[in-house]
């Protein structure tokens, strides 16, 4: 890539709930000649909004709408690296990654849309890789914990024993926070188009879903989709609400490694509900947000269980113990 790029990082989606959080956080981090980056989105006015905020010059934002094919290249070309937190990206992102493969540009994203993950592989990876581009999909909270938990889980393991392990269980022993107005809509689309899309349910419903063709092998089963007891953390566990694309990333990024901790190699994640029948009982009220994640909007069901689920929450947040266990603590 040419050195005469304007930015080492635009930020795509500043304006948004994630972005705006992404750019908080680059600006108390670095200082601009360690790093020169931008802020970029589709409206002006939020944009000098955002601008006045973080003390920042106004030559430091870029307009580009992602239905401006052009004004996507050109916001490309401009940098070294565009991160962007425009979603759903099964609706937003296509164009820009075509961009930025068309500028030579590196790219990342925080999508956990399976399907459009697939769509981008198949369509972009290998051009990419003749121009020496990375597209790098799922740099957020799914699936970094997971993919990086699994490399340097995997390094500390053999740096011990000279072997790898040949089974990771990845458990979330709590959780704080809500998800995301972007994330809820991400969400409903990805569901949306498994309704009318065979083949993207056949990537939903594949464990190796992401996997190079001709790689989509191996031991592990579909996810979790009940509450049992797991004999491996001696607790009650859930179905954890982002292990569909998690552990398809984990298993991509091992297939793209050729498979090094061997092609019997197995991984899974779920919720840890705790011991007894309260942890059993915990376990079932951690499926109501998913049931009401994968619910259409509007439907009466989705209101009230929401209303319900609220009430609860806000009864039981009351106790501290409950409370310290809706932190995220990876075991
Ligand atoms: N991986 C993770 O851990 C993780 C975590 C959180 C979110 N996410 C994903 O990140 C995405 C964003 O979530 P969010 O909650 O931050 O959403 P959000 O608050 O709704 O922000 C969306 C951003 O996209 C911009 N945008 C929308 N349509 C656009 C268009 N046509 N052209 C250019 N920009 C456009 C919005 O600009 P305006 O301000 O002008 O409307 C806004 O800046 C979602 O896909 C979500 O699933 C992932």
């Amino acid at each position: 890539m040419e050195n005469n790029r304007d930015f080492d990082l635009i930020i795509w989606g500043a304006t948004g709930f994630t972005g705006d959080l992404v750019c908080e956080y680059i600006n108390n981090n670095y200082e601009y000649n360690e790093l020169k980056w931008a802020i970029g989105g589709r409206n002006q006015n939020k944009l000098l909004k955002l601008q006045k905020k973080l003390k920042i010059d106004d030559s430091r934002i870029i307009i580009a709408d992602s239905s401006d094919k052009e004004s996507l290249i050109k916001m490309a070309k401009r940098s070294k690296v565009i991160c962007t937190t425009v979603g759903p990206y099964a609706k937003y992102g296509t164009y820009l990654v075509e961009a930025c493969v068309e500028a030579k540009t590196n790219y990342c994203d925080i999508t956990g849309e399976t399907q459009w993950i697939r769509k981008i592989i198949d369509k972009y990876h290998s051009t990419a890789k003749e121009k020496h581009i990375k597209i790098v999909n799922s740099c957020g909270f799914d699936s970094v914990p997971s993919d990086m938990g699994v490399y340097y889980s995997q390094k500390k393991v053999f740096e011990k024993k000279g072997k790898y392990a040949q089974m990771i269980n990845m458990r979330v022993a709590g959780a704080k926070g809500g998800i995301s107005g972007g994330t809820y809509n991400s969400l409903s689309n990805v569901l949306e188009e498994a309704r009318v899309d065979k083949d993207v349910r056949k990537t939903l419903a594949n464990p190796y879903g992401l996997n190079p063709e001709g790689k989509q092998f191996g031991p592990d089963k579909p996810d979790l989709r009940k509450v049992i007891f797991d004999k491996v953390s001696n607790s009650w566990i859930a179905p954890f609400v982002m292990a569909g694309i998690n552990t398809k990333i984990v298993r991509r990024s091992h297939a793209l490694i050729d498979f090094k901790y061997g092609s019997d190699f197995s991984y899974d994640e779920a919720t840890l509900s705790g011991k007894g029948i309260l942890g059993k009982l915990k376990g079932y009220f951690s499926l109501i947000p998913i049931f009401l994640a994968t619910r259409k909007k509007g439907s009466l069901i989705k209101k009230w269980l929401t209303i319900f689920y609220q009430s609860l929450v806000r009864v039981l947040l009351k106790k501290q113990e409950l409370a310290d266990t809706i932190t995220y603590d990876f075991i």
